[in-house]
């Protein structure tokens, strides 16, 4: 089962089944729900720190599940005022309180629960169950934050309607809000009001929400496609209302978008969206009250830059398309997380990629796979998208189970094309509206409804790690033939030694040495069809032969990256320059260009000649090549990240790759500042919000970050003038952050006057803080520490703990990996604090303390001793199991 928790000891009577923290929990061990629940009624006093909740709970034997009559509540953290079943008080001994729940011996087939416990919403830094933020109340449940709230059995396979009534002071609290529809509300005579709130459909406890504060709103309407006429509302406090029309505009293209694309409709009549400052993740997606990081929401071109433009859609959407992957067919247990994780992720990526340059967003995406995923892959803590067990379940909302999981959903679509994949999602539909199911759910739908055999699919879900995948090309000049065989295997990882081969979709295509590309056909077709085409790999060694092929081709290979794996190929550097050149697939245009820096970068490490002129002049080709936009040559220029070069190098040395990596940066610079400063000028005036303005002026920040790297008096000049003209976040933080790695007198100059303005907008102070804990300069650390005094500064909130401390330790390794361990400590330092507060952000940056068998000998044993400090203090279960699993 998905995790019920009491303490476990002698006398618990299913002691098997039971877990309490620290004990890993089987998805082999999944039994259906003992109880189903009818409806649930929930009725909310609100006091800052003492909320008194009733929740009144028609519970049912499930018929397809074991005997016994005991009742298994989850629930921790509260005082329990009462317990009334079928209407009767039960005293003490009817009942026992464990550390993780509450047990009921003796209950009948039906009956009535009423619970009344008393919470501390204002005491609650760990900003999971009912808490608040800025003066007003919120709730965050996903996975398991309901049963702060009230004891029961929280897990996502019991689904109910919830009826939520609340009760507040009406000066503090004008608005309240929950799930669905509002059905009533009223005043009270002591200066309280109350409203009851219906939701209709059946949801698991995780998807409830409650908002009480004094909100300000912002209001719209949507008609969908069958002509309904749907309200939308977002909450923010008053000051930031001006700041939600882009939020409103991207949640009306959600809409529509996946209307046209998936046929899904909206189903109540009302969707509200609140914007809350402290919030562990980007966003939640509680049914019909999707609540918010404020990150995600306010936006204007003075406060935002174009990527948080793009990404406040992209989340508004996930969050959107959620209504349908996620809550109305939601997971079983959390083992299937990625079931709705990584389809949404999947459908998000659509989303942005149909609104906007689909390359860019590819690229994007795999950017980040690679630089995150992978290494979560090769890391301690590596696991499948479906975990097969787990401690703590806030540790498995990870890039793999969402982008990895997002990868696999993608490759439906790659072996059934987009009309085949949409067969597979509305029989999906079909199938399970209204129900909660398991990936297998979702495998057995996208292969009935196409009539495939898509059995081997399940070995992603089961198997973690990255596969390698090799090519060797053979060329047979006689009789124009050319072989590729491809062979597959994948590392070891903690949960299996030994991998079965998956199926790998490897998209492709041949370039003649003019660049043009070649006809495709397979030995044994026959006419030749296509220049790009996408071979099924099956095995653990296959080969597949083109025949009326005229001259040895370059193959250009993973085509818009057709499976998340590592490509291995003998690429020569005049392969890459070729390719970055000539191939139609724009994507592995900028691949090969990552390929070729990589190259590079590795040579340098090794201390062999570099050919540094080979790749200046691939960029230069690229710069003036007119039918390249420019965020694809913003793309291509931007060389792979240290974390990238430390994942490929067997024992990496932090220090030296960022020096290794900056050298490249000053040389291509140095012999490319003439076209790096003519783009710069040219694209000097990009202004507006269009894509085209947003790509120029991503290419244009990337020539200054690289002219930057020159540290002349002329660059820094320059930078410096961008930051005082600039016109937007964009600009303005380009600059900063180029200058915040420059020791001079503008630094100073332009942290201060960024300061001075933006001291009363929150997010844009976290930007402030981020440059100067990415700075690359030697005293980073020291300035970080000083920052942590900051007014702009707050231990207890999220957004502000991963720009300072999350910045420093995952984002700038040269410094976090100081060869005296400075960095390694103060990280240390920082969670055991933090853990106390608020053990998911803190269980977020102890992950920068993992990987220490990977680093150089005295890296390696600074921050493993780290980790055993760390282990020896007393911990939540959230940073315990990542620092037990890392030892
Ligand atoms: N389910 C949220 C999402 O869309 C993420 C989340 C998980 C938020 C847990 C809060 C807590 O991806
Ligand atoms: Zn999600």
């Amino acid at each position: 089962m998905s995790g019920h928790t009491c303490a476990g000891g002698s006398g618990c009577p299913q002691e098997e089944r039971v877990v309490s923290k620290n004990r890993t929990v089987y998805l082999k061990d999944y039994q259906p729900p003992q109880w189903l629940v009818d409806d649930v009624y929930l009725d909310f006093a609100l006091q800052p720190s003492a909320t008194e909740v009733i929740s009144t709970i028609r519970y049912r034997r499930n018929p397809l599940a074991e005997q016994g009559d005991a009742l298994l509540l989850d629930g921790h953290d509260m005082e329990l005022l009462s317990i009334r079943l079928d209407g009767e008080l039960l005293m003490p001994e009817r009942y026992r309180v464990h550390a993780g729940g509450l047990e009921i011996p003796a209950v009948p087939e039906r009956f009535t629960l009423e619970v009344t416990t008393r919470i501390d919403p204002q005491g609650n830094t760990s900003l999971d169950g009912l808490y608040r933020s800025g003066g007003n109340y919120c709730t965050q449940c996903e996975a398991q934050g309901f049963r702060k709230i009230t004891y029961y059995p929280d897990r996502p396979d019991v689904m109910a309607p919830f009826t939520v009534r609340m009760t507040a002071d009406a000066a503090d609290n004008p608005v309240l809000l929950s799930n669905g529809n509002p059905v009533a509300s009223g005043k009270l005579d002591d200066g309280r009001h109350w409203a009851e709130w219906q939701d209709p459909f059946a949801k698991p406890a995780y998807l409830f929400a409650l908002v009480a504060g004094n909100l300000a709103c912002v209001e719209d309407h949507f008609v969908t496609a069958s002509g309904r006429t749907i309200a939308l509302r977002i909450y923010t406090e008053a000051h930031h209302i001006d700041q939600c029309d882009h939020a409103m505009a991207s949640l009306k293209r959600a809409m529509r978008w996946d209307e046209e694309r998936f046929g899904l409709e909206y189903d109540l009549d009302l969707f509200m969206l609140v914007a809350v400052d402290d919030f562990n993740m980007g966003a939640m997606e509680n049914k019909g009250l999707n609540i918010f990081n404020s990150q995600l929401v306010f936006a204007s071109p003075e406060i935002a830059t174009d990527d948080d433009y793009i990404s406040i859609e992209a989340v508004i959407g996930h969050e959107y398309f959620h209504n349908w992957t996620g809550n109305r067919v939601t997971c079983r247990d959390w083992f299937q997380l990625s079931l709705k994780e990584g389809l949404t992720v999947f459908r998000d990526q659509c989303f942005t990629s149909d609104l906007h340059s689909a390359a860019v967003k590819r690229i994007e995406d795999v950017r980040l796979l690679r630089a995150l995923q992978f290494a979560e892959d090769a890391s301690p803590m590596a696991h499948p998208i479906r975990p097969a067990s787990y401690m703590e379940i806030n540790n498995f909302y990870t890039v793999t189970v969402y982008e990895k999981g997002a990868e696999i959903v993608r490759l439906y679509q790659t072996l059934l094309g987009i009309d085949g994949f949409r067969r597979g999602m509305d029989l999906y539909f079909q199938r399970h509206d209204g129900q909660a199911v398991a990936t297998e759910d979702f495998l057995a739908a996208m292969a009935d409804a196409n009539d495939a055999d898509l059995s081997q699919m399940q070995r992603w879900y089961d198997q973690a790690g990255t596969p390698r995948l090799s090519v060797r090309m053979e060329y047979d000049s006689a009789a124009h033939r050319c072989t590729l065989h491809v062979s597959q295997s994948c590392p070891s990882t903690p949960e299996a030694e030994v991998k079965q081969p998956f199926l790998i979709p490897l998209a492709l295509g041949l370039l003649r040495a003019d660049g043009t590309p070649l006809a495709l056909q397979l030995a044994g077709e026959a006419e030749g069809c296509g220049s790009s085409r996408t071979l099924l790999v099956t095995e653990a060694e296959q080969s597949f032969t083109f025949v009326n092929v005229p001259e040895a081709p370059v193959p250009s290979l993973l085509r818009d990256f057709s499976a998340p794996v590592i490509l291995d190929y003998p690429y020569r550097a005049e392969d890459d320059a070729f390719l970055m050149a000539y191939d139609e697939d724009p994507f592995n245009r900028w691949a090969a260009a990552q390929r070729l820096a990589m190259r590079t970068m590795l040579a340098m490490l090794a201390g062999e000649a570099a050919d540094v002129e080979l790749i200046a002049t691939a960029f230069s080709r690229l710069l003036a090549d007119p039918d390249l936009d420019a965020a694809l040559k913003a793309e291509a220029l931007m060389l792979p990240s240290e974390s990238e070069v430390a994942d490929a190098c067997a024992v990496a040395d932090p220090g030296h790759i960022h020096e290794v990596r900056e050298q490249l940066r000053v040389r291509i610079a140095t012999l490319l500042q003439g076209e790096l400063e003519s783009t710069h000028a040219e694209l000097a005036a990009a202004s507006g919000l269009d894509d085209l303005a947003m790509q120029q002026r991503k290419l244009k920040n990337v020539c200054l970050s690289y002219l930057l790297t020159l540290k002349t008096g002329r660059v820094i000049e320059l930078a410096y003038r961008c930051f005082l003209q600039a016109a937007c976040m964009t600009d303005q933080y380009a600059a900063l952050a180029g200058l915040a790695s420059c020791d001079c007198a503008e630094r100073k100059l332009a942290l201060s006057a960024f300061e001075a303005q933006w001291q009363g907008e929150a997010n844009v102070m976290g930007k402030w803080l981020a440059v100067q804990a990415g700075s690359s300069l030697p005293d980073t650390l020291e300035q970080v520490k000083q920052l942590l005094a900051h007014p702009a500064f707050d231990l207890r909130n999220p957004n502000k703990v991963r720009a300072l401390i999350g910045t420093f330790a995952l984002r700038n390794p040269a410094l976090f990996h100081a060869i005296d361990g400075s960095g390694y400590r103060f990280v240390a330092d920082q969670v055991l604090q933090l853990d106390r507060m608020n053990p998911q952000v803190a269980a977020r940056m102890v992950r920068a303390l993992m990987n220490w068998k990977r680093l150089e000998p005295v890296r390696s044993g600074l921050m493993r001793a780290q980790l055993q400090r760390l282990s020896d203090a007393g911990l939540s279960a959230d940073v315990g199991e990542i620092v037990s699993k890392s030892l």
